[in-house]
């Protein structure tokens, strides 16, 4: 038998190799199951001989939950930004420019993707990754080398040989459209705010303070940019190519031009071809591709001279209207949707496209059979910003906004002063109802686990539940008989509904599906009501008292409430148990755990609001500050936590602790 050393190294030597082919070439050699034995088998043996313990071993890249607040660090060689332009005459100046500059010289040129992400520098010592900076300020960033250890396309341990003992790489952190997809879906159905773009998403990854969450999100990176002392050759282009020996992920698309012509043969082909690629890309870079001319052209203030950035302008895909078809959502709200020709945009395959309402829709002018262009927002649904009206067919009709609710039937009523048109049938349209079910178990309302849209409808459909009080009455057996439900998804069901008795009374508020009652107003209704018999018998002047609650959102309550069906609703889910008040400040709940510390909270988090942690920290003895001080005890950081903060709270040696830190503070 092996011994462990021996195989631990064999295992880690495959796994490096394995995820190099997956991530960096993109031809792996065993598949998914194979791997994971393989990772397993390291697992195990790093468990049992915790002496063969290595922190880059592939096995760290699932990363761990125990980061706390950014360190900040100055860079080596500041990060600079890129001269820009949108035009590509600019460019071919920008080369008449520089040949000028370096008189009698031939200068080649090397063309590149603007990858479209946040920047990264990478520091290597003896092959080994041993920092990650953001790009910060361009003199200091934030050392964020747990979170990136967990993108599996930047090797930990450099392949090959002739890498310099200690230089440093800089790159995109990207994330990849299918990934940026499938985060904004997670966010849309848990009703969590969607990120506008891949390159914010990947700028808020990078920062999260939870390094299995960004090892779930799916980032990757591409290199562009070698920096030391001892670079391996002498200009640029085979400096990238041995970085992409030694394993390192750097764009295939990466050319070398040698005249102007070349220059603007290749803004035109990679206008086309960007199209195609999984990530975002903006523009493209080119660079003077020796090292010694980029010396004699130097810096200015802001950037080199031996590179400028060439923009493209904002994506948009023409194609032809299908059809208009009408979403119905849980509140009424009909919302028209132009299906498509398929036609790919900025990575994706669009097929649907939102028109927003009856106003725009009137405003775009839209004609059966146009050609319509269509332009990706932060939204999920991409949206259609113009018509093509030249080629519109003689005779075509215009598009009408429906006067009927296309599920049900009802007719549709317009709320004076509003775009939205609605159906009024709460109670009989099968969207509505299966739309409130699912925000009513969404994750941050009552956050009941096995049941989702699809779940739902199913429900609906089988006459099991038809409004959200009724899923309190599901009995397992009726469940079991449905298609699909095992025993042991009917179990998962009753566990999540029976969790949900405990979410408090603000999540219940915010579950109902009261009209204009987001997540904070549901809040700030609740805690202003303190239980449901005040608040079904607040009138409009009283609700209009609560900050943020305007004319509009109260009538809506005293509407919601004046419902029958509403209140009997109400009255079945007190008797199931629901939370129907704020918890009494009762003398058992408080404890001295904190003994006055004072405290600061910045950030977002993942277990509980910002407010929830001010009341723990009250209820537990402890006080809320609002800024760093030398009296402030500690910092309780969530994600996103300014920098400026985090610098305040390191020079003055106060200590700065996650949610799990604290939540065992407080723990008995
Ligand atoms: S070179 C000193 N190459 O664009 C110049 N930058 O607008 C170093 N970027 O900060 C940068 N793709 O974050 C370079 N192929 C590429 C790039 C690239 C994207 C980003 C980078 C930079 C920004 C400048």
């Amino acid at each position: 038998m092996t011994d462990p050393k021996t195989r631990v190294e064999q295992l880690r030597r495959e796994l490096n190799d394995h995820n190099y082919r997956y991530y960096v070439l993109n031809a792996p050699a065993i598949d998914d199951r194979e791997f994971d034995t393989l990772m397993h088998e390291l697992e195990d043996l790093e468990r049992a001989h915790p002496e063969l313990d290595d922190p880059l071993s592939p096995t760290r890249r699932v990363g761990s939950d125990l980061t706390k607040g950014f360190e900040q660090t100055q860079h080596i060689y500041p990060m600079l930004s890129l001269a820009n332009t949108y035009s590509p005459d600019e460019v071919d100046q920008w080369l008449e420019r520089t040949r000028a500059a370096l008189p009698g010289e031939n200068v080649d040129i090397v063309g590149e993707l603007k990858f479209d992400g946040t920047g990264i520098s990478l520091v290597y010592e003896h092959g080994r990754l041993i920092r990650a900076v953001t790009r910060g300020d361009g003199t200091v960033g934030d050392v964020v080398t747990e979170n990136v250890k967990t993108i599996r396309s930047i090797p930990l341990q450099l392949r090959g040989t002739g890498w310099p003992e200690f230089f440093e790489i800089r790159g995109e952190i990207v994330m990849p459209w299918a990934a940026f997809q499938r985060l904004n879906e997670e966010r849309a159905f848990n009703e969590e705010p969607l990120f506008a773009n891949p390159r914010n998403a990947a700028a808020g990854t990078l920062k999260l303070q939870n390094p299995a969450e960004v090892a779930r999100r799916g980032l990757d990176a591409y290199l562009y940019y070698m920096l030391g002392d001892n670079l391996p050759c002498a200009t640029h282009y085979d400096n990238m190519l041995r970085a992409r020996e030694w394993g390192f992920k750097v764009s295939t698309r990466m050319t070398l031009l040698r005249s102007v012509e070349e220059a603007d043969a290749y803004i035109r082909r990679m206008d086309t071809e960007r199209k195609q690629l999984p990530v975002a890309t903006d523009g493209l870079v080119f660079k003077v591709n020796s090292l010694r001319q980029q010396l004699n052209l130097g810096f200015t203030a802001k950037s080199p001279r031996w590179a400028i950035a060439y923009k493209f302008a904002a994506e948009r895909a023409r194609t032809r209207l299908l059809s208009v078809s009408f979403d119905v959502g849980r509140m009424g709200t009909i919302t028209p949707v132009a299906n498509l020709e398929p036609v790919l945009l900025s990575g994706t395959v669009v097929k649907r496209a939102s028109l927003h309402n009856e106003d725009i829709m009137r405003q775009l002018d839209v004609h059966e059979g146009d050609m319509l262009y269509v332009e990706k927002g932060g939204e999920i649904i991409p949206k259609i910003v113009d018509v093509d009206t030249g080629a519109r067919t003689p005779g075509a009709a215009p598009v009408r906004f429906v006067s009927h609710c296309p599920a049900c039937g009802t007719p549709l009523v317009r709320v004076e002063g509003e775009a939205a048109w609605v159906c009024p049938d709460r109670w009989g349209c099968a969207p509505q109802i299966i739309g409130r079910i699912e925000h009513f178990v969404g994750r941050r309302m009552m956050n009941i686990d096995g049941i989702g849209e699809e779940t739902a409808a199913t429900l609906f459909a089988a006459g099991l539940v038809r409004d959200i009080a009724d899923l309190y009455s599901l009995r397992p057996d009726r469940l079991i008989a449905l298609e699909g439900f095992g025993p042991r998804a009917a179990e998962r069901i009753a566990d999540g509904l029976r969790a949900s008795l405990n979410v408090p009374f603000e999540r219940v508020v915010y579950a109902l599906s009261i009209p204009g009652v987001g997540e904070t107003t549901a809040k700030k209704v609740a805690r202003a009501a303190a239980d449901i018999d005040r608040l079904m018998a607040m009138t409009e002047q009283e609700l209009t008292a609560i900050e943020d609650v305007g004319p509009r959102i109260a009538r809506s309550i005293v509407d919601y409430f004046a419902e029958p069906d509403n209140r009997d609703i109400i009255e079945r889910l007190r008797a199931a148990g629901l939370c129907m008040a704020m918890p009494e400040r009762d003398a058992s709940d408080c404890t001295d755990r904190l003994g006055g510390k004072a405290f600061v909270i910045s950030g977002v988090f993942e277990h509980h609001s910002r407010d929830e942690y001010k009341a723990l920290i009250e209820r537990h003895g402890g006080r809320n500050v609002g800024s760093i001080s030398k009296k402030t005890d500690y910092v309780l950081a969530g994600a996103n936590m300014g920098p400026a903060k985090l610098e305040k709270a390191q020079k003055l040696g106060i200590p700065v602790i996650g949610e799990d830190d604290f939540l065992a503070m407080i723990a008995e």
